[in-house]
């Protein structure tokens, strides 16, 4: 079974995280089907929307923790979720996300660079990179601080205190927090409203708001990934990796 799901119906293509055994953790395979699928998407006429959801009760572990332990077959190990970061910032469709349960690591990151955001009451967003020997990434340095000021930032980035969905919401991280019985309703809902929207005006649109966030947001990714890559090789990293591999 593929770790990715991926369905198109009505101008809206489905792409479910599929590893709840792993709590969606983004191994190599999965950052390569996700890029792939939405690079494909928004070059495809017949997809207006995406729509990014998971299987299970965790939306997304983060990056696989026993990927970043090992060799790269090639390349850096940042350089799969830089991708998948750069192709969400490009992509011209709007991607709407539909998160029910813990958003992790890159798995919250990546919603900063989602156009429409829907939680349940139950999911968090926890940046665990410092207690990791890591740094945050995903221009969240720069994102978070402007949507909730320096102090949540600080708090969020750096101590690791989860970001309930109360929280985010009311920063502006996300759009709505809603029961888990009426979660994909909401997201149905924005979807078939978006699909019916003049497709150019949507996707013009979607790239000025792109644009407007500016180059600096993307050199700042680059640069806060390029710091990741050599705090990955230190010793606290290498040491908190493993010890959650071997727990
Ligand atoms: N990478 C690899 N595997 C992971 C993983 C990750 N990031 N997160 C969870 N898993 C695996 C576990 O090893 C376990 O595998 P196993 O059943 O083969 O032993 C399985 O997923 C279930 O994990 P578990 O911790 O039992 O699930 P939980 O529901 O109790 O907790 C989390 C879920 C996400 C809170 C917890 O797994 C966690 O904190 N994971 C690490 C997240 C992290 O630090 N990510 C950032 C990386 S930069």
């Amino acid at each position: 079974m593929s770790t990715l799901l991926h369905t198109l119906d009505a101008g809206v293509l489905h792409l479910t995280l599929n590893r709840a055994d792993k709590r969606n953790a983004f191994d190599r395979g999965l950052y390569a089907a996700l890029t792939d699928a939405i690079q494909a998407g928004d070059i495809d006429p017949e997809v207006r929307v995406i729509q990014l959801m998971a299987e299970g009760g965790c939306f997304s572990a983060g990056n696989d923790i026993a990927d970043f332990l090992a060799e790269p077959e090639q390349g850096r190990r940042t350089d799969p979720p830089l991708k998948l970061l750069q192709a969400m910032r490009a992509c011209r469709k709007p991607i709407v996300a539909q998160v029910h349960g813990k958003a992790v690591g890159i798995g919250a990151t990546l919603l900063l660079h989602c156009d429409l955001v829907y939680v349940s009451e139950e999911s968090a967003l926890v940046f665990p990179f410092v207690a990791l020997g890591l740094c945050p990434e995903g221009g969240s340095t720069q994102l978070i601080p402007q949507l909730a000021g320096h102090v949540k930032a600080f708090e969020w980035l750096v101590l690791g205190q989860p970001c309930s969905a109360m929280e985010a919401a009311q920063c502006g991280l996300v759009n709505a927090v809603l029961p888990v019985d009426q979660l994909s309703d909401q997201v149905d809902r924005a979807v078939t409203r978006l699909a019916a929207l003049d497709p150019q005006a949507v996707q013009q649109s979607s790239r000025r708001l792109q644009l407007a966030a500016g180059e600096q947001l993307d050199a700042l990714m680059q640069a806060e990934m390029d710091l990741f890559e050599s705090l990955l090789e230190g010793e606290a990293a290498q040491r908190a990796l493993k010890a959650f591999v071997s727990r």
